[in-house]
């Protein structure tokens, strides 16, 4: 039987979304509070979902405890407390919106789970506002 298991994490972090090819009357009507010279900060939510077989000699899709760790060591150690423009390389060259840090956070877990599981996350900006990724 295959199955799904969810993890939740959290981390703040700061940014500033910025199309320097753009003139700044632009940048702050597409990007609005998101575009503050001085960047602001979001209390991120991430849910972590892993689909896979359920493995009948423990019964665990995956083991939970190991998925925190993973979590902790790939996401919260590189976002937590950081401004996501000047402190983490993955945004020097793309803009840090939810969309780009969910493939981020994907792309740096993927390679961490057991082979076979099927990895996708849904990364809270807001309390309202959700990326999914991968689609
Ligand atoms: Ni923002």
């Amino acid at each position: 039987m295959r199955a799904a298991v969810y993890r939740r994490a959290h981390f703040n972090a700061a940014h500033r979304l910025h199309n320097a090819k753009w003139s700044d009357e632009r940048n702050r009507e597409v990007f609005g509070p998101c575009n503050n010279a001085n960047f602001h900060g979001h209390n991120y939510e991430l849910e972590v979902c892993v689909k896979g077989n359920v493995n009948p000699d423990t019964g665990y899709v995956m083991d939970l405890g190991v998925l925190k760790q993973i979590i902790k060591e790939e996401v919260e150690d590189r976002f937590d407390h950081k401004n996501l423009n000047l402190d983490v390389p993955d945004f020097q060259d793309r803009m840090p919106s939810a969309e780009h840090i969910a493939a981020a956070i994907y792309d740096y877990l993927l390679p961490r789970l057991p082979a076979g599981l099927e990895l996708s996350l849904k990364l809270w900006e807001t309390p309202r506002n959700a990326v999914g990724y991968p689609v």
